[in-house]
């Protein structure tokens, strides 16, 4: 996945609609302020997220499966990040028990078949105080997409792109799913986000600002880790 279009993809997110103008923007007004906070990517894709966390004084850290991807990222960031090639599948074995303070995710989680096993790694890493940021296709806009039962609980095979054959492999769950799964993990929610598009997409992509005033596309969490009972 990803590996095959991903110069393409890179270019298309850099400052498309949905990426630069509606997912960032939320992602990153849930991250907060980030200065000084050491900072782990996860699925840090080309490196957008990495460029402007380091902008905004975090020590970034972050991984990707998509060797290209990360080539992209160190390039994007100046090798100021510390980025490698992992499988987010498996553990982050490179990464301490409580030695991130937040953990950003976005539009990643629905590739992986065990989301609650990242989800718990991902939770290992946090420091006292920490959060995990992520944002996910909204469960809504996949059902309008994709038809059948909303509340299906499958992996989906699609191509990302309307006009050309970029396959990927995702899961659609609904709302009530994708929330048990921060639960059996051990978050909390703190903050739920269904996006609005920036005020500047309406003049430069004004299909997408109409469609994305009517329906969200993504939803975006701020988790915290639960207190132990
Ligand atoms: C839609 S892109 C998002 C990239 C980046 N987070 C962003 O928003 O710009 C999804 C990313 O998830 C990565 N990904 C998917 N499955 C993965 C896995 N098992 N381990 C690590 N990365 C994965 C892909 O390589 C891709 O970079």
């Amino acid at each position: 996945m990803y590996e095959a279009f991903a110069e393409e993809y890179a270019v298309h997110a850099e400052g498309g609609a949905y990426n630069a103008l509606y997912d960032r923007p939320a992602v990153l007004g849930l991250a907060g302020d980030v200065s000084g906070k050491t900072v782990l990517d996860a699925a840090c894709g080309p490196g957008f997220y990495a460029a402007e966390l380091l902008r905004r004084g975090a020590r970034v850290i972050g991984c990707d499966q998509s060797p290209t991807f990360v080539e992209l990222a160190r390039d994007r960031s100046g090798g100021r990040a510390d980025l490698r090639v992992h499988d987010l599948s498996e553990p982050l074995d490179w990464v301490p028990d409580g030695s991130v303070d937040l953990v950003l995710m976005a539009l990643a989680v629905h590739y992986l078949d065990d989301q609650v096993a990242l989800l718990r790694e991902l939770r290992r890493v946090l420091a006292p105080g920490g959060a995990l940021v992520l944002s996910t296709e909204h469960p809504m806009t996949a059902w309008l997409r994709l038809g059948g039962s909303y509340f299906a609980e499958e992996p989906v095979e699609e191509s990302l792109n309307d006009e050309a054959d970029w396959p990927v492999r995702m899961w659609r769950r609904p709302l009530t799913s994708i929330v048990a799964q921060f639960r059996e993990a051990g978050f909390l929610i703190e903050e739920l986000l269904e996006p609005r598009p920036v005020p500047a997409m309406a003049e430069r992509f004004p299909a997408d600002y109409a469609r994305l005033e009517e329906c969200p596309a993504f939803i975006a969490f701020r988790l915290v880790p639960a207190p132990a009972r």
